[in-house]
């Protein structure tokens, strides 16, 4: 019989389950129907949404220490966080070949490129192409601090990414549903590094 454990720890079994929602946008792509623009929503949405959670994790895990269950949920967080960027940016992907190949007119590509709504989505999709490239041990070895310098342009592109979305949503409170998490985790995260600096420093204070 198979182990809960394992199969929660099982990469395999995470992989399927970030794929599970592609195959809708997949099978557009063979067979293009009317629910074009609903699924350009929904697929950029999705990618929006994992990106933020990814960014959220070390904030998280920050609040989750504190108890011995949040311990190991912050472990499984942080061992697996590379899967989760991934798949957000993969469905950035889809949502750009789906729009690429519904709009199939190169001159026409390059010119919403130059307007703001979707030139903030490309910007998003180039910032987060050499990050995912490099979400591998390989890359970590390789490049040394200039790796965690890459991978905080992830702020960026999300930033673009949200700047695309508020652009082309009428409602802007479907995206601020996500941004002002996305904003509270950080402070939460601010919050505790400076914490911890001041911890640091009141010893020594105290011997000096
Ligand atoms: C290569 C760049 C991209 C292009 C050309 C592009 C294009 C589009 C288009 C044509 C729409 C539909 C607009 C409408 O309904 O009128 C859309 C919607 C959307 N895109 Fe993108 N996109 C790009 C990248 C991204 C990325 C990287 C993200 C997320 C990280 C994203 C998130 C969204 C969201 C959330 C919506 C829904 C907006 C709404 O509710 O109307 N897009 N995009």
């Amino acid at each position: 019989m198979v182990h809960l454990k394992s199969l929660i720890q099982s990469r395999y079994v995470i992989w399927f389950l970030l794929a599970l929602p592609a195959w809708k946008y997949v099978h557009e792509l063979f067979y293009p129907s009317r629910h074009y623009p609903e699924l350009m929503q929904l697929s950029g949405e999705l990618s929006v949404q994992i990106l933020v959670f990814t960014l959220c994790i070390t904030p998280l895990t920050l609040i989750l220490r504190y108890s011995d269950w949040g311990k190991y949920i912050s472990l499984w967080l942080l061992k697996n966080r590379r899967y989760f960027g991934v798949a957000g940016f993969t469905y950035a992907v889809i949502h750009t070949v789906l729009y690429v190949r519904q709009t199939f007119d190169l001159e026409l590509i390059w010119l919403e490129a130059l307007d703001w709504p979707l030139g903030t989505g490309w910007i998003c999709v180039l910032i987060l192409l050499p990050i995912a490239l490099t979400s591998n041990r390989k890359s970590v070895q390789k490049m040394g601090s200039s790796w965690k310098w890459l991978q905080r342009m992830s702020y960026f592109a999300i930033i673009a990414g949200f700047a695309h979305w508020l652009l082309l949503d009428f409602f802007i409170d479907n995206a601020m549903m996500w941004i002002v998490p996305l904003v509270i985790a950080k402070l939460v995260h601010l919050g505790f590094r400076l914490y911890s600096r001041f911890k640091q420093r009141i010893p020594k204070a105290q011997t000096s």
